[in-house]
């Protein structure tokens, strides 16, 4: 290769490490995060490549003494063996440094104190939110080492549901760790390796501290969801929680359960009120409004609720097409021909004894028109109509109606049967209740209908709820508890130190750093908190030392604080900060995952 060649090459590389892939650009937020680490880097790059050339290598004393010990070969100045183990280095080094940005980026969100981010989409949306995985995948990040972050805070949330801006916390700190590890010189397969077996370790002790709990306690699991709660910005709403609660333990058979189907809960969202107004309803919720231009009943008790998928209008010429009608007896005939059309399809609904209708939106016809409304009215039929197709699923395993896609099959086996169904307004909003549903065989479903002054507040307000929920699927799939405020990351540390002094290497050097890592989250939450996290930290490990694995950031306190036990009305003067343990053993399972691919990676290359 020429030299030429090769110095192009280099600064090819070099422009992307510098401008494009160690800046992780936070485009939606307009922001843009240099790091200095990556001006660092390019004149290595430089010195490896451009010196290649005339056979001589730029190298710091430290390292080629070293290299002269481990591969007496590789002394051999202008050996390729030799070139190539920098350049795995650099690569290394460029991922973990975009990684631990993307984690830095968000880590003052974390914890009971933490900031939101406000971030500006594409489209000119505007999001403001404290969920980790709301926030990563809102920010471009390019860099491909930095993409593996989000992708991570996605996998947590699906596994997990909470803990996203823990998770991606812990794989910055432990990556960090990792470069402490790689400058003393031990190969990245061995600590990755060694990492594994901290994280199962880890594991173990989490398993340890954690208390047993019944699902049938619904005290227990409120301390869990105020948790949860209590980092967002509805953490002062008295309602959210147990409404949270209560919606799961109604979909769900407490005693046999061992997972939940969030998809049986629908959260509405309605702009009007404040968060406290936010209601749950034992039955269905529907957004739309009944059609009153007709003149039909907008109440009805002992409702037959049939769902059709066609259209009460006549059917509308090809888009092309024309019809020119110059003579009024045509005219009649069509009038006419319109009116029998519309009243057979209305009286084939009536006759199947149905009084509530609701009509799925179509964007080719209208759902009705005046005529079709009137017969409607004139039969007592209520009608709702624009039911989106991805509510209709929803809809029918509710209340157990069966959709009917055309009006010779709408038979009464089709149709649901419920007590009342109404329309009501509150707070300058209107939806349809039905309550009192009466069908064997069907789901239990339940709707919440989430309440907030503007739709920022709603939204943050469902993404918090949501995260409720996943809190409680995680105690019903995994039915234990262990203390929050970064109590369990201490005990892991605790147990972890311990460890290292009794394992041979690299167990010994990889563990420490490992439990040192974690140490990340009682640190972040005492800082984000403006309280002093060496004294907090230290403290605490004197007093996880001392066997009291229950012990964490007070928040309530400003400093150290007993976090709580399982049992209600916490008899140990605890504060009742408890978290499901799936969420935690899941974020240093997957945080360690994460980072193990990361350190194995030794060169980036671009496809087409
Ligand atoms: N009252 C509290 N006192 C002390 N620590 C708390 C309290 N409530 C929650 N925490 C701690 O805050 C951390 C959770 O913070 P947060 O909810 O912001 O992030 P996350 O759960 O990791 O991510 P996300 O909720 O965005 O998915 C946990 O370590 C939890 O133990
Ligand atoms: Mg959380």
């Amino acid at each position: 290769m020429s030299g030429s060649s090769r110095k192009g090459k280099v600064d090819g590389f070099g422009v992307d490490v510098a401008d494009g892939w160690l800046q992780v650009k936070l485009a939606a937020m307009s922001t843009v995060l240099a790091f200095d680490d990556a001006a660092r880097l390019v004149p290595q790059l430089h010195e490896i490549y451009g010196n290649a050339n005339d056979r001589r290598v730029v190298e710091n004393p430290t390292r080629s003494s070293r290299m002269a010990q481990s591969a007496p070969a590789s002394s051999n100045a202008g050996n390729n063996a030799f070139r190539d183990k920098e350049k795995p280095q650099a690569v290394r080094t460029a991922n973990i440094v975009a990684a631990r940005a993307v984690a830095d980026a968000i880590r003052t969100s974390l914890g009971p104190r933490g900031m939101d981010k406000m971030i500006q989409t594409g489209k000119g949306e505007t999001i403001i939110t404290n969920d980790g995985n709301t926030m990563l995948p809102a920010m471009s990040v390019l860099h491909p080492a930095a993409k593996m972050l989000v992708d991570l805070a996605n996998a947590q949330d699906i596994e997990a549901g909470d803990g996203t801006t823990s998770v991606v916390v812990i794989a910055g700190s432990l990556l960090g760790a990792a470069e402490r590890l790689l400058a003393k010189g031990i190969h990245p397969t061995v600590i990755s390796e060694s990492f594994s077996r901290a994280a199962a370790q880890a594991v173990k002790t989490l398993h340890e501290i954690s208390t047993p709990i019944s699902i049938t306690d619904r005290q227990t699991l409120l301390k869990a969801a105020s948790t949860s709660l209590s980092s967002k910005i509805v953490a002062q709403e008295p309602k959210l929680a147990p409404m949270a609660v209560d919606s799961v333990l109604k979909i769900i058979d407490a005693k046999t359960a061992d997972n939940v189907d969030l998809r049986n809960i629908r959260v509405l969202k309605k702009a009007g009120g404040v968060i406290d107004d936010s209601d749950m309803v034992d039955g269905l919720v529907l957004s739309q409004q009944v059609v009153k231009s007709g003149g039909g009943p907008t109440r009805i008790e002992k409702a037959r609720i049939g769902l059709i998928q066609f259209q009460l209008s006549p059917p509308k010429p090809d888009m092309e097409n024309q019809i020119v009608v110059n003579d009024y007896r045509q005219m009649d005939k069509i009038l006419k021909e319109e009116r029998a059309y519309l009243l057979n399809m209305v009286k084939k609904i009536k006759k199947a004894k149905c009084n509530v209708l609701l009509i799925q939106k179509s964007i080719l016809r209208d759902a009705v028109n005046d005529l079709s409304l009137h017969f409607l009215a004139k039969l007592g039929i209520l009608c709702i109509k624009d039911i989106e197709r991805d509510e209709v699923e929803f809809i029918c395993k509710s209340t157990g109606c069966k959709p009917v896609a055309d009006v010779d099959s709408f038979t009464e086996d089709k149709l649901a049967s419920a007590d009342l169904i109404e329309e009501v307004s509150s707070m300058g909003a209107r939806i349809v209740r039905v309550t009192g549903i009466k069908q064997q065989n069907v789901a239990k479903t339940v709707s919440i209908v989430v309440r907030g002054a503007n739709p920022l507040i709603l939204d943050e307000a469902a993404r918090s709820l949501h995260d409720a929920h996943c809190v409680i699927r995680c105690l019903v799939k995994k039915k234990a508890l262990i203390p929050g405020g970064g109590a369990p990351e201490m005990a892991v540390t605790h147990a972890l130190s311990r460890l290292a002094l009794s394992s041979p290497y690299p167990d010994n050097i990889c563990f420490k750093a490992f439990a040192e890592a974690l140490e990340v989250i009682p640190v972040t939450l005492a800082e984000n908190a403006g309280l002093n996290s060496i004294r907090v930290v230290t403290e605490l490990r004197s007093r996880h030392a001392n066997g009291e694995h229950n012990v964490g950031v007070s928040i309530k306190r400003g400093g150290v604080g007993i976090m709580g036990s399982a049992e209600s009305g916490g008899s140990d003067g605890g504060e009742g900060v408890m978290q499901p343990l799936l969420v935690t053993t899941s974020a240093i399972e997957q945080a360690t995952e994460t980072v193990k691919m990361i350190l194995r990676i030794d060169d980036i290359a671009l496809s087409r």
